[in-house]
């Protein structure tokens, strides 16, 4: 039986991930890699939708690349590469904007979150297509299955919906993807407003990020806010700080919470934080250091993702080739 085959892609928009990627997305990429085929990018382009400097953007779009290898991901057995690479994303894409209709591009809530800085009326036309484009991303791959979290759901329903309608017109050309509620994904919350997602789009103080020096994590870590109990106990909604710490060092270290709260019964979050600290420290400093040494050896790093685009390339042409042909090109 052949593996299932997986896509997904990650914006390079803030250079480091942080914890919440990596605890709610990242580890889960890893993991799929021992049972599914994978086709994981850097996706660059939707990173010009809002606001962008070119140099920060291809800057970054290394540093995410690199750091995805150190946190595990295998270019020996995934397709590791970077959107930009592989053009015909976008020459699927194109297809799929001319079978979307305007209405339901509309009712994308996301649109609605992230055009309420600038408006709609000021926000790119990119902005606004951007679901498409991720409908391509996803496509062209013919994937099985893709990792979703909540905030992606309605983009896939649309990505399902446009692969349906070219299939019913054009006849069977893609296949459907199916949302992969990724095993063992943790919600982390800001540690500044742990009412709130941890987010590169909140002040940095209450997001860690995996390339923050053990110092600044430490830091951060240490003014995490907390309630004014004293015991370390979890409980979402009266101690959501006390337990978004608690659901960090489970996830890192492996030990079930309620093995960190009798480790830490009749002692104070001072504790908590200091072992949290150095939890997050052991697990960042080798993922920091492996990714200087690619960033290092920049020649050998670019070598890797254009093999990745290559692999990438051999099945996006394909479904490109076909759906080119059905649709009268
Ligand atoms: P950000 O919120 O920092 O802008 P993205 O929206 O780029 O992060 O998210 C990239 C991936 O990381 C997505 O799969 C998303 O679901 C996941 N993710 C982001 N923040 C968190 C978080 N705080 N907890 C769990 N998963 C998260
Ligand atoms: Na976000």
């Amino acid at each position: 039986v052949p593996l299932p085959r997986v896509l997904s892609g990650i914006q390079p928009t803030a250079g480091s991930f942080h914890l919440g990627n990596y605890l709610g997305a990242l580890r889960q990429w890893v993991a799929l890699q021992d049972t599914a085929e994978a086709f994981y990018c850097v996706v660059d382009q939707h990173a010009i939708t809002m606001d962008w400097d070119p140099a920060q953007l291809r800057q970054n779009t290394l540093v995410s690349a690199a750091q995805l290898v150190a946190l595990g991901v295998d270019p020996a057995r995934s397709s590791l590469f970077v959107q930009s690479h592989v053009p015909e994303h976008v020459q699927l894409s194109w297809v799929l904007e001319c079978l979307a209709r305007f209405g339901e591009a509309s009712r994308m809530t996301q649109f609605k979150d992230k055009s309420q800085r600038e408006g709609a009326a000021g926000s790119s036309v990119g902005l606004f297509t951007y679901p498409v484009l991720q409908a391509a991303d996803i496509l062209v791959y013919q994937a099985d299955e893709v990792p979703v979290g909540e905030d992606q759901r309605q983009h896939l329903e649309l990505t399902r919906d446009l692969a349906t309608r070219f299939n019913g017109r054009f006849g069977d050309t893609f296949t459907l993807p199916a949302a992969r509620i990724p095993q063992g994904a943790a919600k982390i919350l800001d540690l500044q407003s742990p009412e709130k997602k941890m987010s590169k789009s909140l002040p940095p103080a209450g997001c860690v990020f995996l390339l923050d020096d053990p110092k600044t994590s430490a830091k951060k870590i240490r003014s995490a806010v907390t309630d004014t109990g004293r015991e370390v106990v979890a409980d979402a909604e009266n101690k959501p700080g006390v337990t978004n710490l608690l659901t960090i060092h489970s996830a890192l270290s492996g030990i079930p919470v309620p093995e960190l709260e009798e480790r830490f019964a009749g002692r104070g979050y001072g504790d908590l934080k200091k072992e949290l600290a150095e939890v997050v420290t052991d697990f960042v400093a080798p993922v920091r250091a492996r990714t200087q040494e690619l960033l290092d050896d920049r020649a050998e790093l670019e070598r890797l993702l254009a093999g990745g685009a290559a692999r990438a390339r051999e099945v996006a042409a394909a479904t490109v080739a076909t759906v080119y042909d059905r649709v009268g090109f």
